[in-house]
């Protein structure tokens, strides 16, 4: 059979080039150009992908498929593999599908080895066969690691590199689950370029993925995050892949999230919980309880949103603080939030409540590493700011949510109720909401439910408005110089 040769081609025009070029020559883009590896025409024609290039294994895979009725396929129930850690199964959507390909994505020292461990572990001691190949680690560094989880020692570890090695192996041993640590460090052996580079992590996961879809045996890739936040580069690894999990979290703190951004085989953005601690990660039951533990008590600037992660409700705390600046050029920080939104709101509370913030700089985060991106967060980000700015601490037991708009009016955000019901669960007593929201929704009792329709209200319920809060601006500013 003749050997797959190797072409380079452009991953924005398609144009082939017989070697590597910093810019296309067609289509003159720069970097573009990827290497990839052309499999033998077979005899009976067929084949294809762009110029014949071996570009999607699914094409491969249905090759040989022929056109049937969608109502002669049978819906086969996927009979999911449960992992034991509950939260991972319920971002999975019950647990690992047979034949599936999940791909593990996070900052370098998030926690991927260590859940990956933990999961073969727990599916070994179930009598599963689970091959763990390392090729970031030796086999002593993971049993170390085994040893500080107490992990099962049934685990069959391979420290390998090269995918066709893998696939041999893999193939002899017939394992039921596989874990490959991580997609960056695998290469061909039909491509020239080096391990992780773009055509390398194609043509590899590709390669592993043919290899589950065969034979049916799911298997995991943990891929790191490039400093742009895709996975492996390029997102080529997340079109192959039937699963892409996210793994962030604050490496300081325990706690980290785990996210689905593509679930083939269950619902997206669902969220789950985990605290890395020294027996490795552990499932969060009351995520809201451990982010609110460390909560000052009495301080300003501090504010409580349930925000909804997935489907699920979680209580965070978002902080601001504002102080006088010595810059020309005021310092606008923020963590975990979109700068940008928050910039907005700025513009918001200066024109619609009179905070002027154009001596100060202004630092807004939310507290536990977690990113919030709803504008379900404006009412909380904006009460944080003017608590900061006028040092007035929030009354304690109180949670805000709702959108804010440009012309500081304040409208109604999705799942309501199940925000209000977290937020009672956890013992807050007051919530301030969208006035839309406080008309229809039903409250639990022994939350007071307020509504606001514009940012003025909010100034006024929380900081006695705007004529108050001008007061208090300009006393600090003469005291101090601290805040407003
Ligand atoms: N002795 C230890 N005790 C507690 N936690 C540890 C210990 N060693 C490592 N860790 C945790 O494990 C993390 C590294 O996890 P790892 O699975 O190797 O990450 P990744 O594979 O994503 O790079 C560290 O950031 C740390 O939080
Ligand atoms: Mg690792």
């Amino acid at each position: 059979m003749a050997r797959a040769r190797t072409v380079f081609v452009c991953q924005q025009c398609g144009a082939q080039f017989a070697k590597w070029l910093g810019r296309c020559q067609e289509c003159g883009a720069w970097e573009t150009v990827v290497e990839e590896s052309v499999a033998p025409r077979p005899a009976t024609g067929g084949g294809g992908g762009f110029g014949g290039a071996r570009t999607s294994v699914a094409i491969a895979a249905q090759r040989a498929a022929k056109p049937r009725a969608l109502s002669a396929v049978t819906s086969e129930s996927h009979a999911r593999i449960r992992t034991g850690l509950e939260e991972l199964d319920r971002v999975l959507g019950g647990g690992i599908v047979p034949g599936s390909v999940t791909l593990l994505g996070g900052d370098p020292g998030i926690g991927k080895s260590t859940i990956g461990l933990q999961v073969l572990a727990e599916l070994a001691k179930g009598g599963l066969t689970a091959l763990y190949v390392s090729g970031e680690e030796s086999p002593e560094q993971v049993k170390l690691r085994a040893d500080r989880l107490s992990c099962n020692e049934s685990v069959l570890i391979l420290p390998e590199t090269c995918v066709e090695e893998i696939i041999g192996h893999v193939a002899a041993t017939d394992p039921g689950i596989v874990l490959i640590d991580s997609i960056q460090t695998m290469h061909s052996r039909e491509l020239t370029s080096a391990a992780g580079s773009v055509g390398q992590v194609r043509e590899c996961a590709a390669a592993l993925v043919a290899q589950a879809k065969s034979t049916g045996k799911p298997m995991l890739l943990i891929g790191h995050v490039t400093k742009e936040g895709t996975i492996a580069g390029p997102r080529v690894l997340e079109h192959v892949v039937d699963t892409v999990l996210h793994f962030e979290g604050d490496q300081g703190g325990g706690l980290r999230l785990l996210r689905a951004v593509k679930n083939r085989f269950g619902p997206t953005n669902e969220v789950g919980v985990f605290e890395m601690g020294e027996r490795g990660l552990e499932d969060v039951a009351n995520p809201s309880a451990v982010l609110l533990a460390e909560r000052p008590k009495g301080a300003s600037g501090s504010a409580v949103l349930p925000t909804i992660e997935g489907t699920r409700p979680l209580l965070v705390e978002v902080q601001a603080l504002c102080t006088r600046s010595a810059l020309a050029m005021p310092r606008r920080t923020t963590l975990g939030l979109d700068a940008n939104r928050v910039a907005v709101l700025t513009a918001i509370v200066d024109k619609r409540a009179g905070l002027k913030l154009f001596e100060h700089d202004l630092f807004v985060s939310v507290a536990g590493g977690i990113r919030v991106q709803e504008p379900a967060a404006d009412l909380a980000i904006i009460a944080a700011i003017g608590s900061s700015a006028s040092d007035t601490p929030l009354p304690e037991g109180l949670t805000l949510f709702g959108e804010v708009g440009l012309a500081g009016e304040v409208r109604a955000v999705r799942h309501a109720e199940t925000r209000l019901r977290e937020a009672h669960k956890l013992g807050f007593t007051r919530a301030v909401v969208p006035a839309a929201t406080a008309r229809q929704v039903r409250a639990p009792d022994g939350l007071d439910v307020q509504g606001v329709a514009t940012v003025l209200e909010l100034w006024t319920a929380l900081f006695g408005g705007r004529r108050r809060a001008a007061a208090a601006a300009s006393r600090q500013h003469d005291d101090a110089g601290d805040a407003f």
